[in-house]
C-alpha cells in the first residue's frame, strides 16, 4: 500500500465516522504534501482519532471498551532528551491522577523518510523494575538494567528498584532520568484475610505504560508513543509475580498459606495463584488505585463487542492474548473465536529492536522467556 492509499483510507474513515465534511479538499492537500515532501502532517484531531482507533483495533487488548476515553498528548515537536523527559513526566502525572488512572498516550515525532530519528526511548514501560544478574528484581528487565548501569545508573539492589528513563541520542549517548519517589505510584500487597501475606513484602506499580511499541496512523509511523490504561489483576498476580522466569513467587505464597507443595496434584500452585490474585485486587482497591479483575474485564469486553457490532464494525482479536491467564474457561472469551486480522490505525512492536544508530541490538528480549509477554 502506498502512503497516499494509507492516508486516503484513514482520512475516509475519520471523516465518515466523525460525520465531517471536506474530505476531498483535505485529501487534495495531503496528496500535494506527499508529492512535495514525501510525507504529510496530520492535524491534532486526526492524530487523536487515530490513536483511539488504534486502541479500538488492538487485537490483544481485553480493555478496549474504554477506547474513546483516551487522552492524547501531541508531542510531535519535541526533539531534545530534556523535552522527552518532561513529556513523560507530564504523561505519568496526568495518567496516575492519585490512583484514579486516566488512559493516556503521548505521541512523539513521526519517522521521517530516509532520516534516522534524533533519539529513542529504550524503556519497555515508563515505570518498570530493574533486574540484576544475581537474581534480584525482575529478570525481564535484565538487558535494560545493564544498559542503565553502563550509562552510570546505580540501583539500590532491591527487588523493586524503578529503572530510570533511558533516552539514546543519535550519536549513541544516553540520557537518564530517575523518577522521583512520589512520581511512581506503587501498591504494597496485602491479603484480605491472611496478615502474614504482608511479610512477603511484595508490591507493584500502578501504571502499565508501554513505551516500546509504535503506532501507525494513515501510513505515518510514530515510533515512540507511550500509552496506558490500568492493570488487569492477573497481569500482576498470574504473570509478573508468578511466572517462574519473572518474580516466581508461588512457592513463597504457598508457604504463607501452609499449602502442601510436595504434590502437584494438591493444586497448591492454583491455590497460591488465587490467593496472590486476591491480594493484588484487594490491595489496589484498598489503596484507591484503578485495576480490573479478569471476570469484570471479560464482561466489559462483551459490551465492547456488542457496541462495535451496533456501530457496524467487525471486532478483531487475538484469542491467545484475550483469554486471561487464570481460569480462562470461566470467562466467555475462551468460548468464542476471534479473527486476528490487523486493522489500521494500529499498534505494532517497534521494528527497530535493532538500534537505528549503531546497528546493535538495543534491547535483547529476555532469552529465558519462552513465551510472549502476554499483556492480559
Ligand atoms: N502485561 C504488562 C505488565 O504486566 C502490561 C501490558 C499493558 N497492560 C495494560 N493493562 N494496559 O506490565
Amino acid at each position: 500500500m502506498t502512503l497516499e492509499q494509507a492516508a486516503q483510507s484513514f482520512l475516509h474513515q475519520y471523516y465518515t465516522e466523525q460525520g465531517k465534511t471536506g474530505l476531498a479538499d483535505r485529501l487534495n492537500d495531503v496528496y500535494q504534501e506527499i508529492e512535495a515532501t514525501g510525507t504529510y502532517v496530520q492535524t491534532a484531531e486526526e492524530l487523536a482519532f487515530g490513536a483511539k482507533a488504534a486502541w479500538r483495533n488492538a487485537n490483544k487488548c481485553i480493555g478496549r471498551l474504554f477506547w474513546d476515553t483516551l487522552t492524547v498528548f501531541d508531542k510531535r515537536h519535541v526533539n531534545t532528551p530534556d523535552e522527552v523527559i518532561s513529556a513523560c513526566r507530564k504523561h505519568l502525572r496526568y495518567t496516575t491522577n492519585g490512583g484514579k488512572i486516566r488512559p493516556a498516550m503521548t505521541i512523539f515525532p513521526p519517522s521521517q523518510p530516509g532520516k534516522p530519528p534524533e533519539w529513542q526511548l529504550l524503556n519497555h514501560q515508563l515505570i518498570r523494575y530493574a533486574g540484576y544478574e544475581d537474581g534480584r528484581g525482575d529478570p525481564a528487565s535484565a538487558a535494560l538494567t545493564k544498559q542503565a548501569q553502563a550509562a552510570g545508573w546505580k540501583g539500590k539492589g532491591t527487588d523493586f528498584d524503578i529503572l530510570p528513563l533511558l533516552i539514546q541520542k543519535r550519536d549513541g549517548s544516553i540520557h537518564l532520568y530517575e523518577w522521583e519517589a512520589e512520581e511512581a505510584l506503587e501498591v504494597p500487597l496485602r491479603h484480605p484475610e491472611e496478615e502474614a501475606f504482608s511479610n512477603l513484602q511484595l508490591k507493584w506499580y500502578a501504571v502499565p505504560a508501554i513505551a516500546d511499541m509504535e503506532i501507525e496512523i494513515g501510513g505515518i509511523v510514530y515510533p515512540c508513543s507511550p500509552f496506558n490504561g490500568w492493570y488487569m489483576g492477573t497481569e500482576i498476580g498470574a504473570r509478573n509475580l508468578a511466572d517462574t522466569w519473572r518474580y516466581n513467587c508461588l512457592e513463597a505464597v504457598a508457604s504463607v498459606f501452609g499449602l502442601d507443595t510436595a504434590k502437584p496434584a494438591s493444586l497448591w500452585k492454583d491455590r497460591a495463584l488465587v490467593e496472590l490474585n486476591r491480594a493484588v485486587i484487594y490491595s489496589f482497591h484498598e489503596e484507591g488505585v484503578s485495576l480490573v479483575d479478569h471476570h469484570t474485564a471479560a464482561e466489559q469486553f462483551r459490551i465492547f463487542c456488542d457496541k462495535e457490532k451496533k456501530a457496524g464494525r467487525a471486532v478483531t482479536g487475538d484469542w491467545t492474548w484475550l483469554i486471561p491467564p487464570m481460569s480462562p474457561a470461566a470467562v466467555h472469551v475462551f468460548h468464542e473465536a476471534y479473527n486476528d486480522e490487523e486493522k489500521s490505525p494500529r499498534f505494532a512492536y517497534r521494528k527497530a529492536s535493532i538500534c537505528p544508530f549503531t546497528g546493535q541490538s538495543s534491547k535483547e528480549h529476555d532469552p529465558s522467556s519462552p513465551l510472549p509477554d502476554h499483556g492480559n
